[in-house]
């Protein structure tokens, strides 16, 4: 079996790729991917299973911030190999019975696959069999505007997903794209961003460079650049 594993190539969807198109059930009806998404950031997410702690906690956690979400223009879409029935009957637990960590009444909005078939799980790289080969691991794929996956993150089954990375991620990602600039570790709206080496070639009219005010360089290859939380959040928001 591991021997078989091994030899398996399995092509998985890569940063930088036109996301998967698909048609899919979901809690909120069919879905046409990415028609249906067209101008919205998208995180697509998987969770191995329904009716299960990790899961109900995750589920619990994208709902509450939802509101976030659709401020920075992103829309969530939750998938699982469970039937509709199943997705339908858990939610609704989750809302009529779950309290947690302060979060009670906790309504799901957002779709919830059904991918049943896995068509859509295994389009995406999903089904990772040295972790399991009935379920989902837990992935997530940020998909911008234009249909580009721009980034794409594992856990696996026992370990619930960091939902301030997964924001931070998104903003960083609309930051960067609108700054041109890059983001250091740990970077959050209002840290200083990375500037672009002088006479690397850019795009953006308002693309930074070494030679502009308020450049701090600590090497030729490495120089920051204060950026307000304001400006980044008056950017990043609502678009
Ligand atoms: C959970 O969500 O609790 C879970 C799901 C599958 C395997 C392990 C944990």
């Amino acid at each position: 079996m591991e021997e078989t594993r091994e030899k398996e190539f399995v092509a998985m969807p890569r940063i930088g790729d036109k996301a998967p198109s698909f048609t899919a059930k979901s809690t909120q009806g069919v879905i046409n991917f990415p028609e249906d998404y067209k101008g919205h950031w998208v995180i697509l997410f998987s969770h191995p299973a329904d009716f299960t702690p990790v899961c109900t906690s995750e589920f619990m956690t994208f709902a509450n911030m939802e509101k976030q979400y659709e401020e920075a223009n992103c829309k969530l879409i939750g998938l699982s190999v469970d039937g509709l029935y199943s997705h339908i009957a858990w939610l609704r637990t989750i809302k009529d019975k779950i309290e947690y960590k302060g979060m009670k009444n906790i309504e799901v909005k957002f779709p919830l696959i059904d991918d049943v078939s896995m068509n859509v799980a295994n389009k995406y790289g999903m089904i990772q069999p040295g972790e399991a080969a009935t379920q989902a691991v837990r992935a997530v794929f940020y998909i911008d505007p234009e249909g580009t996956i721009r980034t794409i993150i594992y856990y696996p089954l026992s370990i619930g997903r960091n939902f301030d990375e997964l924001y931070r991620v998104l903003i960083a990602l609309k930051t960067t794209d609108e700054f041109a600039c890059a983001a250091p570790a740990d970077w959050r709206p209002g840290d200083e961003v990375i500037v672009p080496p002088a006479g690397s070639c850019g795009v953006a009219e308002q693309r930074m460079s070494a030679s502009d005010p308020g450049v701090t360089c600590h090497d030729w290859f490495f120089c920051t650049k204060k950026l307000s939380k304001e400006e980044v959040l008056k950017k990043v928001l609502k678009k």
